[in-house]
């Protein structure tokens, strides 16, 4: 019903006025009453459901929204009422920012993909910790942060702090996103120095807790071979609890688009289909390089069951999909939860 009906009229209208529209559809819908049993009924969304433990949270299935969807909380429930076992919200700043100019997201229909420059676009921290007051405690949330803009990469150490401390007693996991390709220089906050920086401070912080949260680095698909063994030893040597793998790519491999049409579409980072191989290898890589000890989430061209049997194949402890629900609807998480519930 999602791809011959829905999506139709959905990818009639620009990705962004649909992503609106939708979202105020999830607002009326969390509002009225029976509105969210509605959802979880219309998708089966509590069936197949396998929990899992990971760095000492138990997730209902290892299925999970990726971020960027639901930047500011406002959702979260709906989209978790669809099945989803856990939401990654954000990514959050420090202040609201209205992001890049738009039009800055876009379809590449022929391979399932999208190209994206929204760049941290979001209403910051007070807003979404409104939204999050509501939280179920049983709903696994994780907490995407970044630094705005404006925030030079001197001082992003105390942007990714400021996030960290206030939502602290309202998300369940963190994840220190220095891997989105849409924020000028944002990704050399992947180099040792800065990311010493700013995982040891978030680390320190959390350390002083009387109850520590499970801190996990979101990295780039982009990142070579040497990178990627430094990014496993910065891990090991903070004591952060993980990785997601991957974030969006900057480059423009496995499209059957004309070069110009390609450079129509302008910088972003490219997300879907074309990105599943790259994110197999990083995912692999780092199971490969740690002695499979490195907790990771593996997101990044899951389009359908194969592709996350393929992605825990590869060593992922959890999967996040964002362009495959956008392409496939609310069926594609409970098709691979069906597929997992049988297999693992
Ligand atoms: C429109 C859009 C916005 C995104 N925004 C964020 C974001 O704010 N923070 C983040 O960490 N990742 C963001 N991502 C990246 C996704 O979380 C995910 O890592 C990436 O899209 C690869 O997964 P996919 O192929 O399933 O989409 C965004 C992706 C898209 C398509």
């Amino acid at each position: 019903m999602y791809k011959k009906i829905i999506r139709p009229i959905l990818f009639f209208f620009n990705p962004e006025t649909i992503h609106n529209f939708t979202f105020l559809l999830f607002r009326t819908l969390s509002s009225i009453p029976f509105g969210k049993k509605l959802v979880e009924n219309i998708t089966s969304g509590n069936k197949y459901n396998k929990p899992r433990v990971l760095f000492g949270l138990k997730f209902p299935n290892q299925i999970g929204l990726a971020a960027g969807l639901d930047k500011n909380a406002s959702v979260y429930e709906i989209l978790y009422r669809m099945g989803f076992g856990f939401i990654e919200i954000g990514t959050t700043t420090p202040k609201g920012q209205p992001g890049n100019p738009k039009p800055r997201s876009f379809r590449l229909r022929r391979n399932n993909a999208l190209i994206n420059r929204m760049g941290f676009n979001n209403k910051g921290l007070d807003e979404t910790i409104r939204n999050l007051r509501k939280k179920p405690s049983n709903l696994i949330i994780g907490g995407n942060i970044g630094k705005n803009t404006l925030t030079d990469n001197e001082n992003a150490a105390k942007d990714y702090l400021q996030c960290f401390e206030k939502l602290f007693d309202y998300v369940d996991y963190f994840v220190v996103n220095v891997s989105c390709p849409n924020i000028k220089d944002l990704r050399k906050l992947q180099d040792n120095e800065s990311l010493m920086d700013i995982l040891g401070e978030i680390q320190n912080n959390n350390n002083a807790k009387p109850i520590r949260k499970p801190i996990l680095l979101k990295i780039s698909p982009d990142l070579n071979e040497k990178q990627l063994l430094e990014i496993i030893e910065i891990v090991n040597s903070t004591g952060i609890d993980g990785i997601v793998a991957c974030n969006t790519t900057t480059k423009r491999e496995g499209l059957s688009y004309s070069k110009e049409e390609i450079d129509r579409f302008g910088k972003g980072g490219l997300s879907g289909k074309p990105l599943k191989k790259r994110s197999l290898e990083v995912v692999r890589f780092i199971k490969n390089h740690s002695d499979g000890k490195i907790p990771v989430i593996g997101v990044g061209g899951i389009m359908n069951p194969e592709d996350a049997i393929d992605m825990i194949e590869a060593g992922a402890d959890l999967i996040q999909i964002y362009t495959g629900f956008i392409y496939e609807g609310p069926s594609l998480v409970r098709n691979i939860k069906k597929v997992l519930f049988k297999h693992y």
